[in-house]
């Protein structure tokens, strides 16, 4: 198949491909998703084709009205309408019970299902025109980093997909946080663009799960998983042995770069702002990647506010 581009004034097209059951990749405000009809269960399996996504990781369900959800949860409970009220739309996933609406496929057999209302115009119309909530993971193969421009997903996912609608890179940059309400206490599984600061102002304390922890609860918590080709390590100093490879380092802010060192820099955010930062964090690993250097030294960013979530990342890109 011929992957199409979409621009926003093609929105109608782009709906009726997702509603006969085809994929299309559209922007969030977040990173780019890979739209699925949630309750066509042919259509959602061919998000995890196209991507090679392991059935065993669930799909968010993206949804854009208090009807959509009341559809596709078995209850409301108050803390997920604070959350609501307060971060949607936004970059929070919250799961839930499910109902028998919400196909096992896109669960991957669980009980719950994960929802997430976005806050970027073209995914809640296209979302309005098909008159459907989308099943929408990140745009990536498996294992890929997340791309945040139209660009980046067609260079994974040209010809196994019906088409991408391109409006430009997304504002944040990173993925949503992802919080459970269907365990006994509220459990963060995945920090992202709202803080665990933010959401405790909401509904009080949580549990923030370990980076790694039950698969049975949280399958796409593999502590591998945004990651380069090239091997990454955190917060190391090269050895002398590889200071005679081409190296490239990934930093926070310009007084962390070492040019004596390194080959390829990337300096997330010059003055060190953690928006700017966690906004070129997948941009900034790509290109390093595609720099033909031998291993990449990446700095940990201010283990604060959105800095955890790309701490995160950073994590999990080097394998630790
Ligand atoms: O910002 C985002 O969340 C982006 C945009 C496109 O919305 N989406 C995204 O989706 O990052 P994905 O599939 O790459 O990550 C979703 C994460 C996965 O780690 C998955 O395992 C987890 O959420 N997840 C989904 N449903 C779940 C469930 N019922 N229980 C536990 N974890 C779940
Ligand atoms: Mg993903």
């Amino acid at each position: 198949m011929k992957t199409k581009i979409f621009k926003k004034e093609d929105l109608q097209e782009a709906a009726e491909l997702l509603s006969s059951g085809e994929l299309v990749a559209f922007p969030t405000e977040t990173v780019y998703g890979l739209g699925a009809v949630a309750c066509n269960p042919d259509a959602v399996a061919k998000v995890f084709e196209a991507k090679k996504r392991p059935s065993f990781d669930p799909l968010i369900v993206h949804v854009i009205s208090r009807k959509q959800v009341e559809k596709l949860v078995k209850e409301l409970p108050e803390k997920a309408v604070a959350l609501m009220d307060a971060f949607w739309p936004g970059p929070l996933t919250i799961i839930l019970p499910k109902t028998d609406i919400v196909p096992d496929i896109v669960t991957s057999g669980l009980e719950t299902v994960a929802l997430r209302h976005p806050n970027h115009p073209i995914a809640q119309k296209l979302i309005e025109l098909s008159g459907e909530p989308l099943a929408a993971p990140s745009a990536n193969l498996f294992t890929h980093t997340s791309p945040t421009s139209a660009d980046v997903v067609l260079s994974m996912l040209d010809g196994r997909i019906e088409g991408i609608v391109d409006e430009g890179t997304c504002a944040v940059g990173i993925e949503s946080t992802v919080i459970s309400l269907a365990e006994e206490k509220p459990t963060l599984f995945r920090p992202g663009g709202i803080t665990v600061e933010m959401i405790k102002e909401v509904i009080g304390e949580i549990y923030v799960a370990p980076p790694t922890g039950h698969l049975s609860t949280a399958p796409g918590r593999h502590m591998k998983h945004y990651a380069p080709r090239t091997p990454m390590l955190l917060d190391e100093t090269p050895s002398v042995a590889q200071k005679d490879k081409k190296l490239a380092q990934l930093c926070f802010c310009d007084t962390d770069k070492k040019e004596e060192i390194f080959e390829e820099i990337a300096v997330l955010s010059p003055k060190g702002d953690l928006r700017e930062a966690a906004r070129n964090l997948y941009a900034a690993m790509r290109r390093l990647d595609g720099s033909g250097v031998d291993t990449i030294f990446a700095t940990s960013v201010p283990q604060e506010g959105l800095g955890i979530a790309i701490n995160d990342r950073l994590t999990r890109a080097s394998g630790h």
